[in-house]
Formats: C-alpha cells, sequence, structure tokens
C-alpha cells in the first residue's frame, strides 16, 4: 500500500511511511526549492514545482512543517488574495498561485504526524474566507474546491483520537453552513468534498449530537440534503449520491436520539418538546429515495442500495424501490 505516487489523501490512512521511499526521489532539488519558498520573486516557481511533487514525496509534509519560514509563506500567499476576494476580482493566475500553496497545506494537513500541529496552529481558519464566496467564475470555484481539499484532508484519518479534534475545532469554527452552502450551489466537485465533509462530521457521534442539536440545525441540513435529491434527478452522480444516502442513512440510525421539536407546535413558553429525529426524517425523505427515480444510479453502486436499504427499513418506508429485482441484494 506505501505507494509512493498515492494521492496525500490516501497516504494519511497509511501508517508512518517510511523514509526509503525517498530515495528516488532528488531531494536536493526539493529541498532547494522549500528554501526558495521564502524568497518572494523564486516563490511562485517553487509553489508550483513543490505542487507537482506533493503526492510523490512522503516525507514532503514533514520537511515543510519543520523547514524554518515555510508555513508562513504559504500563509503569505493566502493573506495575500484576500483583497482580491472582496470586492471580487481574482484572476486566474492568482486563483492558480495561491491554489498551489493550498495544495502544499493539503500534504500537511494530510500526513498524521503534521496534522496535529497544522489545527493547533489554527491555519484551517484563514481558508475560510475563501468558503465564504460565492462568485461562480472558474478562479473562483478552484479556490472553494482546493479549500475544500484542505478540510477534505484534515477529516481523513482512521486515529480516533485525532478525528475527534479535527471535528470539535470543524464544529466550533463553524464549518458546517458553509458546506452546506456549497452543497447547495457549488459544481459537483466541490458539492461531493463538501458532502463528504459533513458525512465524516455526522458520522462522528459529537457531529451527529451537535447537528440534532436544535430543529433548525437538523432542518437545515435536511433541507439542503433535499434540494440535492431535487438536483441529482437532473444531474445524476453516483458519487455524490452516495455520500447524500450515507448522511440520511446516519441521520436515522439512532433511534432513540431526540431534537428539540419546532417552535410553535402545541409547546407552553419555555416548554422543551423532544421528536425523534429518525421521526422528523420520515416525515421528509424526498420520494426520489423511495421510488425508481435513481435505479440505474444505484445499479451501478449496490454498496450505496445496501445503505438506501437500511434507510427506509430503518424509518419503516416501504419504497418501491425495495421491491425491484434488479436491486435485490445478491
Ligand atoms: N450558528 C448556527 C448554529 O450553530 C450555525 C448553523 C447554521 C448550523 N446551520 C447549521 C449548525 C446546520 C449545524 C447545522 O446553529
Amino acid at each position: 500500500m506505501n505507494d509512493a505516487r498515492a494521492s496525500p489523501a490516501t497516504q494519511a490512512q497509511q501508517t508512518a511511511v517510511p523514509s526509503s521511499a525517498n530515495l528516488d526521489i532528488n531531494t536536493d532539488e526539493i529541498m532547494q526549492w522549500i528554501i526558495d519558498l521564502r524568497d518572494p520573486p523564486k516563490r511562485e516557481a517553487a509553489l508550483l514545482e513543490l505542487s507537482k511533487k506533493r503526492d510523490s514525496v512522503p516525507d514532503l509534509p514533514i520537511w515543510l512543517w519543520h523547514s524554518f519560514g515555510t508555513m508562513s509563506a504559504l500563509l503569505q500567499e493566502v493573506v495575500a488574495i484576500y483583497p482580491a476576494i472582496m470586492p471580487a476580482n481574482l484572476t486566474a493566475a492568482q486563483s492558480n498561485r495561491v491554489c498551489n500553496a493550498l495544495a502544499l497545506m493539503q500534504c500537511v494537513a494530510s500526513h498524521r504526524d503534521t496534522r496535529g500541529p497544522f489545527l493547533h496552529a489554527h491555519i484551517p481558519l484563514y481558508l475560510y474566507p475563501f468558503l465564504h464566496t460565492t462568485k461562480v467564475s472558474r478562479s473562483f470555484e478552484y479556490l472553494r474546491l482546493t479549500s475544500l481539499g484542505v478540510i477534505g484532508a484534515l477529516v481523513k484519518t482512521d486515529d480516533k483520537e485525532q478525528l475527534l479534534i479535527v471535528i470539535n475545532f470543524l464544529l466550533s469554527t463553524e464549518i458546517i453552513p458553509l458546506c452546506l452552502r456549497i452543497m447547495e450551489q457549488g459544481t459537483e466537485l466541490s458539492k461531493t468534498v463538501a458532502t463528504f465533509i459533513l458525512q465524516k462530521i455526522l458520522l462522528d457521534d459529537t457531529g451527529l449530537l451537535y447537528i440534532c442539536q436544535t430543529y433548525e440545525r437538523f432542518s437545515h441540513v435536511v433541507l439542503i440534503l433535499g434540494k440535492m435529491v431535487m438536483k441529482l434527478t437532473r444531474e445524476p452522480s453516483v458519487r455524490l449520491l452516495k455520500h447524500v444516502v450515507r448522511c440520511y442513512s446516519r441521520l436515522s440510525d439512532n433511534p432513540t436520539l431526540t431534537i428539540d421539536a419546532p417552535r410553535g407546535q402545541g409547546a407552553a413558553p419555555g416548554q422543551i418538546v423532544k421528536m425523534r429525529a429518525s421521526l422528523a426524517l420520515k416525515q421528509c425523505l424526498p420520494d426520489q429515495l423511495k421510488d425508481l427515480t435513481f435505479k440505474s444510479l444505484l445499479k451501478e453502486d449496490p454498496s450505496t442500495m445496501n445503505w438506501l436499504r437500511q434507510l427506509l427499513t430503518t424509518l419503516e418506508i416501504d419504497g418501491t424501490i425495495l421491491h425491484d429485482e434488479e436491486l435485490m441484494p445478491k
């Protein structure tokens, strides 16, 4: 599995990569580029070269993090384009350049030894202004997608303890409304990353409780998932459907989970009425997930079909999709 070409995300899931894997690469050249990052006239070229190497140099995150002035150089690149965000005026060249810096941050966020310090330094917060943007031009879309990639790399860890730290950070910095907006308005690719991040948060118990803490949060999430289902009927995407179904099934899978009922539902002022999350979900699950709308997508992807079957069963919904011959479990 220690394929030197594995993506940073995949590497993060591996145990420590032996340094011998660095042997077939030109270490001196890489070190020189890292030094060049501190030198403004040489920085743009160094960013480009290093970002090309980010998947093939296993120890790059360690070198980036521990070398003098490197992280602050990357941070300077990020901060330097804030003026181009508001008012929106970001050129393709500016976008490419900052995205190369972000790609290096992603590399640091992907490695088990640098993820913690990267988070502890609160560097991801500097990317939030990019996630706030709503311009649909390519340069902005690329910027949002690359920034989301950094957050995605943070949640891609198997280390439970580290994941909890990541999730607490993301919840306390209010990443969810940002993800929800991208899930509603983004391109297929950024929607997929944003939904993946939400899914990782939901799969964590703290994350699930946080979202189900108030009816407003719960219904906001369910509203956006519903809108995505509608959009998926017009623009099918198997990988996006997979994350959406997984989010729904997670919202349904704790039968004892209750949420504060919406205001003005027969409750006296100050009184809190609890309602079951699964019951609330049952009432608003889109019909397209019960009928044959997504049959051809689900045929391609039995694991998503399994999650959907589990979801409908938990919610006690007898949809036609459950009875389709071709989708029956083998
Ligand atoms: N401040 C809001 C809250 O904590 C943020 C928010 C908006 C939110 N929509 C959400 C949080 C959906 C979780 C889920 O409620």
